[in-house]
Order: C-alpha cells, then structure tokens, then sequence
C-alpha cells in the first residue's frame, strides 16, 4: 500500500464534481494507485466472468475491462499519476489484472464454446423461411360455408362412414329392393350387406337411432355412384344433408328456413321454389330451386333463360322412416333436404367441368383460394 499521492494541480480542483471526469482526474488516480482496489477489480472481473453464459456476454464482459473504453486504460492512464518510487509496484499490479483477466476469459471462452448446443447456435430472432400457402379446396370452402349457415340456426353437425350398410343406406330410408338406385349399375357394392354410401342420407338414420327427437342436423361427406366420369358426373361427390325433426315441423319451416340458406349462400334477394318431385323417404317430395345468381331472375345462359337454378332436393320425412328408426310415425313430423356440393360450386364458381375439382391442377385450384 502506498501512500495517497494527487496530481500537481489537485487543488485547483478541489471543489470540482469529477464524477464525469475526461481524462483521468485526481480522484480517480487517487483510487487506482490503491492497489487493494485495484485486487478487487479483478476478482470483481474474475466472477463476472465466470457467470458470463454465452459468449456474447463473455464479450461485453471483455469489454468492460479490456476494451478500449474500458478498466484497463483507465489504470493504465493512471499509473502516470504515480509517484515514480510506486510506479513498480503498480504496473505490476496492473499487468497481473491484464494477463490474469486475459486468460480466464480465455478459459470461459473454451468452456462456452464447448458446451454449447445446437440451440444456442440458432438465431430465433431471424425470420424463417416461408413456403406458398395453402387454402381449402372448393369443394370444402362451400362445405364449411353451407355448415356455418346452418350451424346459426341451431343445426349440430353429423357425420358417418362411408362404407356404411345396405340397411343403412337404403332399406331404412324405404329405398324398395326393386328400386332402381339399389341396382348393381348404381351402386358400389361390398361384402356382406356393405356398400360405398350413395348419398348422405344413412347418416340421418344413424342418428335417429342414437338420439331421440328433436333432432336438427347438417350432415356433410363423400358419396358414390357407378357414373361415368364426364362434365357433370363422377363416381366420387360430396353432399350435405339437413334433417330436423320435432313435434308439428312443417313445409313452411321447410321453405323458410330453405329461403334464409339461399339468402345466405347467394344474395339478400334470392328467391326458392318447391316443384313437385320423388324420393323414397320424403312425402311429399320437392326439388328446390335457387333465382339465378347471374341474372337475378330475368333469364340467361346460365339458367337457359328460365331464371332459375336447380339446387337441392327436400321433403317432408316419410313415416316409415320414422318407424325404421323406432320413432313414433303418428306424432313424429320432419323435413329432410340434402345437396351435391360440386353442383353448387360449378354454378356458383363457374366451374364447366366437374373432372377440374379432381385434378389437383394448382393452376385452377389456386383461382378460388
Ligand atoms: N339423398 C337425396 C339424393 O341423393 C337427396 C335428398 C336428401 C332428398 C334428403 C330429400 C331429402 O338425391
């Protein structure tokens, strides 16, 4: 330890705030002749480094004391503060912060280096690397619009399979054994009284069998049919069915809620009409038609100048589907409607070929994302 030694002039300086200082003032040559000090700022250095943990904070450490704005340079400005008898001791002293600081950085380097792992490597603030993005489909856009229409209105969604039962698909729905759709050219059989669903319907059975009435479902999902693949036809389609059964439910509720749909899907002033129509488990029948969405009613190409579209077919649910199901047919009322959605997304998105939806053509596909 050495004696307190100040510069010439510390006087004139004797009231002067330093804490700022340019250059090195008395005050802090006073404190770095104090070797003591001088022992603590290394250790202070020795455990800064030992708890820097990536080697960007082993840098800043380094910086803070070695660096050019740093503790070193500003010990070493002061050693010309030192009387010459002490300058020794000093520089001694200030070489031993140097070479000791030096080399445990040195060491905490090696060891942060060598325990790092792959994350450490990984920059998470770059930004990745973005691929195309992709939509749904057509056909499925139409999908979840038609469920979200009825979804608003208290329809809960169903689904069932597609390998499902001849019970299912036909004999409950009071589809006759003699009926044309049950034919072989018709219809994918399978083994043992299975085939590949022909429309959406059997789901309406499976979920009368499982839930007593009331019922208010939207059913989507795949259907086939022995077609030939051509403009308008393909062996593999989608369909959505709607059942809702309560007590007294008739063809108002029928074309009502049928209006608010088209309504929605097409346009505020889009119109419905019932024409008069057959399907086995609905009495009576309709087939539904939609105001052309094109000309709003007047006639054109789209609709062969009759204003409208066909969209969908409906009806009031036939009592003996209502007994295959083990609902009472006396008191049980329901209408039924069911919809192919590759019909609506041609009519409505201008499609002319029914083969395109199939294709994977991202050239097309990428048109309605
Ligand atoms: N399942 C009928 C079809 O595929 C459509 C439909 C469903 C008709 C429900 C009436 C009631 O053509």
């Amino acid at each position: 330890m050495t004696g307190r030694r100040r510069s010439k002039d510390y006087r004139l300086y004797e009231n002067t705030d330093f804490s700022f200082p340019c250059g090195v003032s008395p005050a802090i040559s006073e404190f770095l002749m104090n070797l003591d000090r001088l022992q603590s700022l290394t250790q202070q250095a020795l455990s800064d480094i030992s708890s820097a943990d990536s080697p960007d904070a082993l840098e800043h450490v380094r910086l803070r004391y070695l660096g050019r704005k740093g503790k070193l340079p500003e010990i070493m400005a002061g050693l010309k503060d030192v009387s010459p008898e002490d300058r020794p001791a000093f520089g001694k002293g200030a070489n031993d912060f140097k070479v000791q600081v030096t080399k445990a950085l040195g060491e905490r380097k090696e060891s942060l280096l060598s325990t790092a792992t792959p994350a450490d490597a990984l920059d998470v603030t770059l930004p990745g690397n973005t691929g195309p993005q992709g939509a749904n489909h057509p056909i499925r856009q139409i999908m979840l619009r038609v469920i979200n229409i009825f979804d608003r209105i208290g329809f809960n969604v169903a689904t069932g399979p597609d390998v499902d039962t001849v019970f299912h698909n036909f004999d409950a729905l009071n589809t006759p054994a003699d009926h044309p759709s049950r034919d072989e050219q018709d219809t994918f059989y399978l083994n043992d009284g299975t085939l590949l669903r022909t429309q959406t319907s059997p789901i309406q059975i499976r979920h009368m069998l499982q839930n007593p009435p009331p019922v208010r479902i939207i059913a989507p999902g795949r259907a086939y049919r022995r077609d030939t693949p051509d403009a308008t036809h393909s062996a593999n389609f989608h369909q959505v069915e709607g059942l809702y059964v309560a007590e007294k439910v008739s063809m108002a509720d029928l074309k009502s809620d049928l209006s608010y749909f088209a309504q929605e899907i097409v346009g505020k002033k889009t119109k419905v009409r019932f024409r008069p129509h057959f399907f086995p488990f609905t009495e009576p029948s309709v087939e539904v038609d939609f105001t052309c969405h094109v000309c709003k009613g007047k006639g054109c190409r789209v609709c062969k100048n009759s204003g409208w579209i066909e969209i969908l077919g409906a009806g009031m649910v036939d009592p003996k589907v209502f007994e295959a199901v083990g609902y009472n047919p006396e008191t049980t009322t329901g209408y039924a409607f069911g919809m192919g959605l590759e019909r609506i997304a041609m009519i409505m998105l201008e499609i002319d070929d029914i083969r395109r939806l199939y294709e994977n053509d991202a050239r097309f596909l990428r048109q309605f994302a």
